[in-house]
Parts: structure tokens; sequence; C-alpha cells
């Protein structure tokens, strides 16, 4: 255990293997919060657990609605009686991850978090860098993530075992979100994948690797530098919005990411031989969704709503210039300023399906 005060940065301690030997790790008297379908999937999960003697285990439905005050309150009633120096666990993706890393928070000012990731998602992207969050509902509507923290885990344990239940969707997802490291960060590594896909296991090192790197020089976000994190989320999360949130987060970015590589080549940022490859990668290796996809959800959009929908996500600056992620190499990334006129010369394009 680290000297530091709980939440605060440090290195992520990774630790790989099955949940009931890791589970052996946990202190007695801990607190559980877990994803109720997880713990459908997995029936050795919860026995493993108790055999720690835990406070509590609080099992939560997972999904966005995870997110909400409710299940945050859930949490907290659950942890009343975990001393200042225990240990907060949760079990499941990005959701029950966010609303137990707010709740490690703010339990005793502060307890040990540990986290087990057991979406891709949350595995690559979710459950590092210390952000967790809940989502308002404001005048009947949902605002995602607007009251957050920084709290970093103790440990996280990865458990291959635990993908086993996921979609081929849900794999493609956050496999699209380790690429987009990938290919933002890291040439050489990129290389090496397209010549041979890596397997679930080494994607997962690699990618929390990248993000680490990252995050390390920033932990707090105050300099900037973890927006090149944000490769495909800037019309990543127009299409995503557009399809009503049926299109999943990451098929929306790798989307999101075919039509950065467009405003690149067209602001002559991203050189025509890198944007091709890496399309082409991202195709046939995690397998982003094809054009037509974004072309359908695109089509019917006016231009004005695709601004206010821009404008809403705060990426746009005071005209309309959008600050977005665009490569100038393979694994070198730029946040660039871009104006308006840029994405709407391409838009007729991408909604016809076409690389323009
Ligand atoms: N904190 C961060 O830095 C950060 C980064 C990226 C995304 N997020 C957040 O993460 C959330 C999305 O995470 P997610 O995609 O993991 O969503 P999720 O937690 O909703 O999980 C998706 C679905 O998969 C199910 N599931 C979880 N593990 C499973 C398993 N092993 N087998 C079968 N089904 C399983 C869940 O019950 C849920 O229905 C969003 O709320 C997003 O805002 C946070
Ligand atoms: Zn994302």
């Amino acid at each position: 255990m680290s000297s530091l005060p709980p939440g605060a940065y440090r290195p992520p301690a990774d630790r790989w293997g099955s949940f009931t030997k890791l589970a052996s790790r946990l202190p007695e008297g801990s607190v559980a919060v877990v994803d109720r379908t997880v713990a459908r999937f997995h029936p050795t999960l919860i026995p493993a657990l108790e055999a720690r003697s835990p406070r509590a285990i609080i099992q939560l439905v997972g999904g966005e609605r995870a997110k909400s005050m409710a299940s945050l309150e859930k949490v907290l009633a659950g942890g009343l009686n975990l001393p200042r120096s225990g240990t907060l666990v949760a079990v499941g993706g990005g959701t029950v991850g966010d609303v137990a890393t707010v709740a490690a928070h703010l339990l005793k000012r502060g307890v040990r978090l540990v986290q087990v990731p057991t979406t891709l998602l949350a595995a690559v992207d979710s459950s590092l860098g210390g952000k967790g969050a809940v989502d308002l509902t404001v005048r009947g509507r949902v605002v995602k993530n607007p009251a957050g923290v920084f709290h970093y885990a103790d440990e996280t344990w990865l458990c291959p075992e635990l993908y086993a239940t996921l979609s081929d969707a849900q794999v493609r997802e956050g496999s699209i979100e380790a690429w987009k490291m990938v290919a933002s960060l890291d040439a050489g590594l990129f290389k090496r994948y397209v010549r041979t896909p890596p397997a679930l296991e080494k994607l997962v090192k690699d990618a929390r690797g990248l993000k680490e790197g990252i995050c390390a020089k920033d932990p707090y976000e105050h300099q900037g530098l973890r927006r090149v994190l944000n490769f495909g989320h800037t019309f990543g999360h127009v299409l995503e919005s557009l399809s009503r949130f049926k299109l999943s987060h990451g098929d929306a970015v790798g989307l999101g990411i075919l039509w950065a590589l467009d405003v690149g080549r067209h602001l002559g940022i991203t050189p025509e031989p890198v944007a091709h490859e890496v399309e082409r990668a991202l195709t046939r290796g995690p397998g982003v969704l094809g054009r037509d996809h974004a072309a359908e959800l695109s089509r019917r959009e006016s231009l004005k709503d695709v601004a206010a929908l821009l404008d809403a996500d705060k990426k746009a600056g005071a005209k309309g210039e959008l600050r977005m992620v665009l490569l100038t190499a393979v694994g070198t990334a730029e946040v660039v300023d871009v104006m308006p006129k840029t994405w709407r010369a391409l838009w007729p394009a991408w909604t016809r399906g076409a690389r323009p």
C-alpha cells in the first residue's frame, strides 16, 4: 500500500490474474460495488468477494443510468461504516467505475480505490487516469459528467476471464479506443500492429501504457496535454448524438477518426499516405464501421443543427472554430483550431459516405 493520501496521483499498479485469485488481496471489511450483469455472468465473483468478509456488496445495473445521484447515494450509504483506512473495490464497466470513483473520493473524504474493469473500454480507458463522474438530469435532460472528481485507483486488477462474456460489438468498441491511442501516440507500435494484430491482453497493456504516459505528465488536466486522447471524439460525439445514442461510443469514435483524418488532409496537416494507412488499419484491425454508417446518420441533418451539437459539446470556440486533434504523422497528434468552413466543405461528401 502506498503512503500517498488515497486518490492522489500515483503510477498505476496493474495486477493481472483471475478475479478469484486477486480477490484474496482485498483487505477484510472492504466495500464492493459490482455490476449486476457481470455478477450474473460470472457466478464465482460474489463468493470470492464474500470470502473477504466485506462490509457491504452493492450491486448496480451497469449502463449510463448507473451514473446517477441515486446510485451514488446507494454506494455512499453502503460505505457508511467503512473506516478512513478502508478500501472500495469497483467491479464493472466504465459506468460502475465512474460512480464508484466519485464515492471513493467522498467517503470519509477519500478512501482507497481498487478498480476491476470488466469491459474492454474500461480496461483501456476509463479505469485509468483518475477521473470519475456522475450525470445530472436538468429539466428532463441528462447532462453527462458535470459532477466529477479526480481520484486515482490504488490498484487495478485486470482479469481476462471476465472479458470472455463481452459481445463482439463491445470488444470492437474497446479496441477502437485502444487503436486510437496507438495511431496517435506510437508509430512503432502502430507498424507492428498492422503487421500482426495484437491479442486482447497485449492491446490492453499497450493502450494502458500509452494513456498512462500522457496522464503521468498531466495527472489533473492542468496543461491540456490529455486533449490528444480526444482524437476522433469531436465528430464522434456528434454522430453519437445524431444516432440518439444507438451507435456505441467506440463505433462513433471510429467514424469520428475517419472524419478527423479527412479534416487533417483537407488542411494539409495530415499527409495523404498517413490518412490512407490509418483508415485502412482501423478498418482491418479493430473493425471501424464503414463510412455509409456515418452517411446514414448525417444525411438528413442541417448544418445548423450539427454546428449547435458541436457548440454544446464545448469543443467550439467563439467563432465556431473546433479544437480538433489531428495527425501530423502516424503516432504524432496536434491540437488544431479548425474553422467551420473546413468541415462544412467536407460535409456533402460525408453525407454521401464518400471519402472527400
Ligand atoms: N473516467 C474516464 O476517464 C472515462 C473514460 C471513458 C469513458 N468513461 C465512461 O465510461 C462509461 C462507458 O463505459 P462502458 O462502455 O464500460 O459501459 P458500461 O459500464 O455501461 O458497460 C456496458 C455494458 O456492458 C455490461 N458489462 C460490463 N462488463 C461486462 C462483461 N464482462 N460481460 C458482459 N457484459 C458486461 C454492463 O452491464 C453494461 O450493460 C461512460 O459513462 C463514459 O462516460 C469514463
Ligand atoms: Zn472515448
